[in-house]
């Protein structure tokens, strides 16, 4: 697998967010207490980018617009859209799909991160 080094691990504190690039895709990092991980920058739901979210105090990455939730781990799906409300009549079209996500580790107090 083949890992680019992002940014120094200090860069991101804990419950931080911050895009990136990586080999030119736009890629989201959460830091956690459990670890750092990397997904994609687009929410499933809507296309809508979730570093405009936050991390919830469950750890849960949030999207601003409909308020789905997602675990940055693994990508599942927590809560799906559910704000305004009415939302979820649309959720008959717009069924629950994961995020993507991609393997993360840390080498010399680095983030890395690789993009198959
Ligand atoms: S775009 Fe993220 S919940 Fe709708």
């Amino acid at each position: 697998m083949d890992y680019e080094t992002i940014l120094p691990l200090e860069e991101l504190p804990v419950g931080g967010l911050r895009r990136v690039t990586v080999k030119g895709r736009p890629v989201l990092l959460v830091r956690r207490e459990d670890g750092v991980f990397a997904t994609a920058v687009r929410c499933p739901h809507m296309g809508l980018p979730l570093d405009k979210g936050e991390l919830t105090p469950e750890g849960e990455l949030r999207c601003k617009f409909h308020h789905a939730r997602f675990d940055p781990k693994d990508g599942h799906v927590c809560l799906w859209a559910n704000f305004p409300p009415g939302i979820q009549l649309m959720n008959v079209l717009r069924k629950p799909r994961p995020l993507e996500t991609y393997p993360v580790r840390i080498e010399d107090g680095h983030i890395q991160v690789a993009l198959s």
